[in-house]
């Protein structure tokens, strides 16, 4: 949430600035602002997007600057408006910040400024934490870097925060605790990122800011880090960048997401790519191998996520019970954190999340950690807190995920879960050689058959049109499909704003039944060895009652076929492997609904891609 840039060097510090603006644009939307100095601080900030920042900015400020500091908001504290956009300035009109993340105890700070005199303009934590950080360097005579470590002693709350003084304006101090900062490093010139996008064209070498630092950037001369809480200096590790820019392109699709949809013949051959080793009849998968005797000693896993993530746990929740015999709960990662979960010594917890920086998720992760579980990450993000929080993990390698609707995030954290559940299941000697071998050989047919899925995209745009005035949808699914209905409820909720909700087909008859008639469809995944007949009932029970059914079907169906008013056959595979083709006509057709309703489908109202607040 929120996403914050940062440019010192000898280039134009707008340009850089707003690029990186427009790149972490994902992040929140509400409203966006820059600071920029030369030799006066130029401050622009509107509601709204980027791209109307840059027209204010053009009319309103010099764009000449070596130095500059920008952010694209999701808001928390304040509504979205000019007052509370960053950056934000202190009472001498000096210091200038931006910040991702919330400061916890603002209130009782500000009262306390304001009993020194201080006043405030905006509602932000963040007005009171550039002010106190002044308050800091006034009342201890020190510079910015150590009012900056003094302030946020004082402060609790998640920050990735940067901050420069136009008295001295050669320097940009940043720190973070519990949002990302990237730093990239060039010649003479430092960038900042919320995530390394910002930089991708400048630089390979990047440095991830860890929990609790603080760093003072500088250009053309020496940079230092140091812990905020002991103040001792550090040398952080610099890493070389893996990602290419195309990667963060749309690449000729009209959007992300679709892009993205497109991306998971590709996606899943990345997440296979070097693991699943079909002609050893092997899986390789570093972070089981080296704990192997844990998790086939494992007692009980328990999968933490929130969202689609959450989802993808619920898959795997079938996936262990089926293929390792393991018993596993699903919670939901913001329930988890505040329960007093029950967690025993031979316990496996199990974090999944595309972005890596999900608040709810790290704090369940870390609870789960002081319990004494062992903490496996499955995580898209390289670098992300949530890899480094983990005692072991793997990753996706979805590549970058920029539509804030999740898509091969999914589709690739579930592709993991089959892997580790196969390795696990055949080392406990709960599936045969030939079961093993069998899923291999389907699980490495996946991405074509996703592809097939892919080429009903027309027809799935024509049911899209019939559908898309409807203001409430069912999705229906049983067995390995019911996580499936419920993702496909999220997706068509976030965004095309339709009200929607997933169930499992046969509770249908237990309260839902009750909204059907002509004017409510149904999206039903009826696979041929799911359950089939029993959904096909359940099928004709919505028939009777004038609702509409859209059905996902397997390749040769013969019943549904006739009686749904709309389907999309999905190509045959073993019935736990049928999230990953089921998944794709449901992303299709909220992608189609919301773009035919001219909804912002990449970045949908009030959402944003990285929930790093509670
Ligand atoms: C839905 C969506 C969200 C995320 C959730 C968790 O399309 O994107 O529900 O799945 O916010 O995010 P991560 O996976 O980054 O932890």
């Amino acid at each position: 949430m929120c996403g914050i840039v940062g440019y010192i060097g000898d280039k134009n510090a707008y340009e850089i600035v707003i690029n990186g603006l427009r790149r972490l644009e994902y992040r929140g939307y509400d409203s966006s602002g820059i600071a920029l100095y030369n030799s006066e601080l130029n401050v622009c900030k509107t509601k709204g997007k980027v791209e109307k920042l840059v027209k204010k900015a053009k009319k309103n400020i010099s764009l000449e600057a070596n130095i500059g500091i920008g952010h694209t908001r999701w808001a928390t504290h304040g509504e979205p408006n000019n007052v509370n956009a960053h950056p934000l300035i202190s009472n001498n009109g000096s210091l200038v910040i931006v910040h991702n993340g919330i400061i916890e105890n603002y209130a009782t700070i500000k009262n306390e400024l304001i009993d020194k005199g201080y006043n405030f303009k905006s509602e932000t934590d963040t007005e009171v934490l550039v002010n106190l950080i002044e308050y800091v360097q006034e009342t201890e005579n020190v510079k910015l870097g150590k009012a900056v470590q003094l302030a946020l002693s004082q402060v609790f709350g998640a920050y990735a925060i940067a901050v420069f003084d136009k008295k001295k304006p050669d320097e940009i101090v940043v720190a973070r605790l519990g949002s990302p900062l990237a730093i990239g490093i060039g010649e003479g010139e430092m960038f900042i990122g919320s995530d390394v996008t910002p930089f991708l064209d400048f630089t390979r070498k990047v440095i991830y800011l860890d929990e609790g630092q603080v760093g003072v950037l500088r250009n053309h001369k020496e940079t230092k880090f140091y812990e905020i809480s002991n103040d001792s200096i550090i040398s952080p590790n610099i890493e070389t960048l893996e990602l290419e820019l195309s990667e963060i392109e749309k690449g000729g699709f009209d959007h992300f997401m679709l892009k993205e949809i497109h991306e998971q013949p590709k996606a899943i051959i990345d997440t296979l790519r070097g693991r699943l080793k079909l002609n050893k009849g092997i899986i390789k998968l570093s972070g089981i191998d080296n704990n192997l005797n844990k998790f086939t000693s494992a007692n009980k896993i328990t999968i933490i996520g929130c969202g689609t993530s959450w989802h993808a746990g619920l898959v795997g929740e079938y996936i262990f019970e089926k293929i390792s015999r393991i018993p596993v709960e699903v919670e939901y990662a913001s329930e988890f954190r505040y329960r007093d979960p029950i967690i025993n010594p031979n316990d496996i917890v199990i974090a999944i999340s595309q972005s890596g920086e999900t608040a709810d998720t790290l704090a369940a992760m870390k609870l789960a950690k002081e319990k004494g579980a062992f903490v496996f990450g499955i995580c898209n993000v390289v670098g992300s807190s949530i890899t480094r929080e983990s005692n072991s993990g793997t990753y996706t390698h979805a590549g970058p995920e920029i539509g804030v609707a999740s898509t091969k995030a999914f589709t690739t954290q579930i592709t993991v879960l089959y892997l580790m559940a196969l390795k696990i299941g055949k080392a406990k000697g709960i599936i045969s050689n030939n079961v093993f071998n069998k899923y291999l050989t389907e699980l490495n047919l996946i991405p074509e058959k996703i592809e097939k899925s892919l080429s009903f995209n027309n027809k799935i745009e024509e049911i899209a049109d019939q559908i898309k005035d409807s203001t409430n949808c069912l999705y229906l699914g049983r067995g390995f499909n019911f996580p499936v209905a419920l993702e496909g409820a999220l997706k068509l909720k976030e965004i095309s704003y339709i009200h929607a909700e997933g169930y499992p087909a046969a509770e249908m008859k237990h309260g839902p039944i009750a909204l059907i008639d002509e004017n409510m469809p149904t999206v039903v995944i009826a696979t041929a060895k799911g359950h089939y007949e029993k959904v096909v009932s359940n099928i004709r029970e919505i028939q009777s009652r004038k609702g509409k059914i859209i059905a996902i079907i397997t390749k040769g169906d013969k019943d549904v076929k006739e009686i749904a008013d709309y389907y999309i056959e999905i190509p045959e595979t073993i019935e736990s492997l049928t999230p990953l083709l089921t998944t794709i006509p449901l992303q299709l057709l909220s992608y189609h609904i919301a773009v035919k309703l001219g909804k912002n489908v990449d970045q949908p109202r009030n959402l944003a891609k990285s929930v790093t607040v509670e």
